[in-house]
């Protein structure tokens, strides 16, 4: 629990940062699982900061976004692929061929391949070295919404009503957000050697509670988290606030 989101980003951002010249110094690329909305913004800029003032280099690095709107052409201004490389992308000097986000164009019979090639990717590099992870009021993790099971993989998943109402206000309206998602699955997330779930304000005390102290379920998918060998949440002392 950190005093604010700016600390919090910080210490989440030197984490990434010593992953990547761990694994640089072992001649390997460093994997990193990346999540979009507005709680890993700050992360994101502590990152772009590092780059420029201390040469943090990401030549070597290799991202997988969690999810995309579906459909969702990736120049549109709530494109999850806009918001990378408006946020991060664009500022460091990583490969453009090294960053992969769920497709929003592909059209429906292409999907299922594209999801288990997604997966097979971040295989074939020895999985995940860290996923980072928001979360929604409802619980979601990625966009695994409520009913998501444990062994759930890469797919196209039906937004939850909580998720699209609060993306309403980027769409102008709750008829104008997508209805489904391509988002990574549970499963996907857990394979992850390590992962940390940032959640910042009030907003999110209710939910980072029902994770942290409820039961593991899939009425609560980042419950599924109580079960990871390594992960951490990063909180706010208002996330934080109704955990006893
Ligand atoms: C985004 C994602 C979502 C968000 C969550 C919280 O890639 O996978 O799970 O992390 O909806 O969104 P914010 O950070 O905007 O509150």
């Amino acid at each position: 629990i950190y005093k604010d989101a700016s600390e919090a980003s910080k210490a989440v951002a030197q984490e990434i940062a010593k992953i990547i010249r761990h694994k640089n110094a072992l001649g390997k690329p460093a994997v990193l699982g990346l999540a979009t909305g507005s709680t890993p913004k700050k992360v994101y800029a502590e990152l772009i900061r590092l780059h420029k003032t201390e040469g943090l280099s990401f030549e070597n690095v290799i991202t997988f976004n969690l999810d995309e709107y579906y459909p969702m052409q990736p120049d549109a201004v709530q494109s999850y692929h806009r918001f990378m490389k408006e946020q991060l992308f664009n500022h460091i000097n990583i490969v453009p061929e090294n960053c992969h986000i769920p497709t929003g164009t592909l059209p429906l019979e292409k999907l299922s391949i594209f999801c288990k090639e997604y997966e097979a990717q971040i295989e074939e590099l020895g999985g995940l070295d860290i996923q980072i992870l928001g979360i929604g009021r409802n619980g979601h993790i990625g966009f695994n919404e409520p009913g998501s099971l444990v062994n759930s993989r890469t797919r196209l998943m039906t937004l939850d009503i909580t998720t699209r109402m609060d993306a309403a206000g980027d769409f102008g309206s709750l008829v104008k957000v997508p209805r489904r998602a391509v988002t990574m699955g549970v499963k996907s997330i857990m394979e992850a050697k390590r992962v940390v779930l940032l959640a910042f304000g009030e907003h999110k005390a209710k939910v980072i509670k029902e994770a942290i102290e409820g039961p593991v379920s899939e009425k609560i998918p980042a419950s599924y988290l109580q079960g990871h060998q390594n992960v951490r949440f990063i909180l706010d002392e208002a996330s934080a606030s109704e955990l006893s």
